[in-house]
């Protein structure tokens, strides 16, 4: 049966293009469970699960129940400006898993994206009211200054050459002007290389990857600066360089000395503590103890990125507490995802309550978020995780640990396809090599990481098995670089041992025909 799709007249044209040319372009009509249903009959096993939201699989039914039981009590969705219990109860709940003494405001959003600007924008307020307040008080102890002198009127000698005490004070006055300015023209984000956090503008500021920033650098004036995953001392050196640096006069015996006051530019720094869209990449526990430390130091807000890493997908709702970044008691955590249970839209930014910006949940509001119906599904699903003595939650390492040694085995046996495996609970990605010593075809595929997208095409036309590679993959890579090809494998925690199994052999079968040099067989159907 041929079904009609409009996708490309009236959504994509050019992804609709591109899936269509990697016989990608299914249109999934029922998802129950770890399986998807295409409009032409196939029952697909879903390793993608929308890059790592379905850790409960497709439409459980428990959440299901809670929505309809919500419906037919006729749930208020819209009562915006309101006490609303339900997302008090959620945050509650959240606070709940938190065991650092702290109390965490939750702000509610509709998406990851807008919970990540949610955490930018508080960071933003809290640092520049910060950097106002110092500015302020510079500007009073020059005016001060300037009053004493003049109304003294005590013989001072100015630095340099100056000579004219209002030059002197305009001068200083407008160069600290600047500098206050140099805050709000471009405030610094620090993030890890290889991060992804959304696609909105802010979060793109610190969305490493090049292909999505490019062009639309003018959108916000954040300025971003990467640090490398085992240079994390990098932090400290960016946030003594990006400053305000403000000057003010001291009186000393007669003589006006210059002294300085500098502030940081950067405002916070996020973080995922393992990499999704960036290729699966854990961040190095060692490195997560030196940041842990530097967070210590230099009182740089964190934010932590949990949007695909939390809410059961490490096997804990928050996945930093199972590394050293526990030592610290973040200022933000940032949710999504597994949060609303794969079945509705919701983002929540966690804002540690000693930094709370009282103004913020008037100042930072959207139509859509804080909803009674995605507040008990979200619950449900945090319930659902935890139920049984966090069953579901043990089943994800397990499961995790049988597909990450059987991918290793693979990997083992397809040294020169197989780059790398690697990831943690139910978040693993298999690095394919550039395959220098292969077939043109292979090598060129390799190179642009296109191959990644092959395989996944293949598994999904023989053997019904839907993995992917990150979208980048999708658009021109930069001639002469090599792009990584990764495929993510990021099943729900139900994901059976035959199913795991059917991954394998599939996967095997794609992996002989690379070995072979046998491209004919990856692209003809
Ligand atoms: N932060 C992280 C760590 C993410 O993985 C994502 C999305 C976002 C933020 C943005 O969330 O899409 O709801 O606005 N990651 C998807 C991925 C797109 O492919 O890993 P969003």
């Amino acid at each position: 049966m041929t079904v009609q799709h409009n996708y490309n007249d009236f959504c994509k044209p050019k992804l609709n293009k591109l899936l269509s040319a990697l016989k990608l372009d299914k249109n999934y009509i029922k998802a129950e469970g770890n399986y998807l249903f295409t409009d032409d009959g196939k029952e697909v096993i879903d390793f993608v699960g929308g890059f790592g939201v379905s850790i409960l699989g497709h439409n459980h039914p428990t959440l299901i129940n809670e929505m309809k039981a919500a419906l037919d009590n006729r749930v208020a969705i819209n009562s915006q400006c309101s006490v609303r219990s339900e997302s008090a109860n959620l945050a509650q709940l959240l606070n709940e898993y938190i065991d650092n003494g702290q109390n965490y405001k939750v702000n509610f959003s509709n998406s990851g994206a807008e919970s990540v600007e949610a955490a930018i924008k508080h960071a933003y307020k809290v640092h520049f009211d910060k950097v106002r307040r110092e500015y302020e008080r510079i500007t009073r102890i020059l005016n001060d200054f300037y009053y004493k002198v003049e109304r003294e009127g005590i013989d001072v000698e100015l630095p340099g050459d100056e000579n004219d005490l209002i030059d002197f004070r305009n001068d200083l006055d407008e160069y600290n002007l600047n500098q206050f300015e140099s805050f709000q023209k471009s405030p610094v984000i620090a993030g890890l290389k290889g991060s992804y956090h959304g696609k909105t503008c802010s979060p793109l500021k610190v969305t490493f990857n090049k292909s999505y920033r490019e062009g639309f650098e003018g959108l916000s004036s954040i300025q971003s600066a990467f640090v490398d995953h085992d240079k994390p001392e990098r932090l400290k050196e960016l946030v003594n360089e990006m400053a305000c640096v403000f000057y003010y006069p001291v009186l000393v015996g007669g003589k006006v000395e210059i002294h300085t006051l500098k502030i940081t530019r950067v405002m916070a720094f996020i973080m995922e503590t393992l990499q999704g869209e960036g290729g699966i990449k854990p961040v190095p526990e060692e490195t997560l103890s030196q940041l842990a430390s530097i967070h210590d130091e230099l009182k740089i807000p964190f934010i932590i990125d949990e949007i695909q890493t939390g809410c059961g997908r490490l096997g804990s709702i928050y996945s930093y507490q199972n590394t050293a970044l526990n030592a610290i008691a973040p200022e933000y955590i940032t949710l999504s995802k597994s949060l609303g249970g794969g079945l509705v839209k919701i983002g929540a930014t966690l804002i540690r309550g000693d930094i709370y910006d009282q103004d913020f949940g008037i100042l930072h509001t959207s139509t859509f978020a804080e909803d009674d119906l995605s507040a008990r599904v979200a619950i449900k699903a945090l319930e659902l995780l935890k139920e049984n003595d966090s069953e579901l939650l043990k089943r994800v390492n397990v499961q995790g640990g049988k597909l990450l040694s059987s991918l290793e085995t693979l990997q083992k046996r397809y040294p020169e396809i197989i780059k790398n495996v690697r990831g943690k609970g139910l978040m693993i990605g298999v690095e394919l090599t550039p395959l220098r010593s292969r077939s043109p075809f292979f090598r060129a595929t390799g190179k642009q990481g296109v191959l990644s997208m092959l395989v996944a095409s293949y598994l999904l036309e023989y053997h019904n098995i839907r993995l992917l590679a990150p979208l980048t993959t999708m658009l021109k890579g930069n001639p002469g670089k090599n792009r990584m090809s990764i495929l993510r494998v990021q099943p729900p925690a139900t994901i059976t041992d035959e199913e795991i199994d059917a991954l394998l052999t599939a996967f095997t079968e794609v992996l002989d025909i690379i070995q072979s040099n046998n491209e004919y067989l990856l692209v003809a159907h």
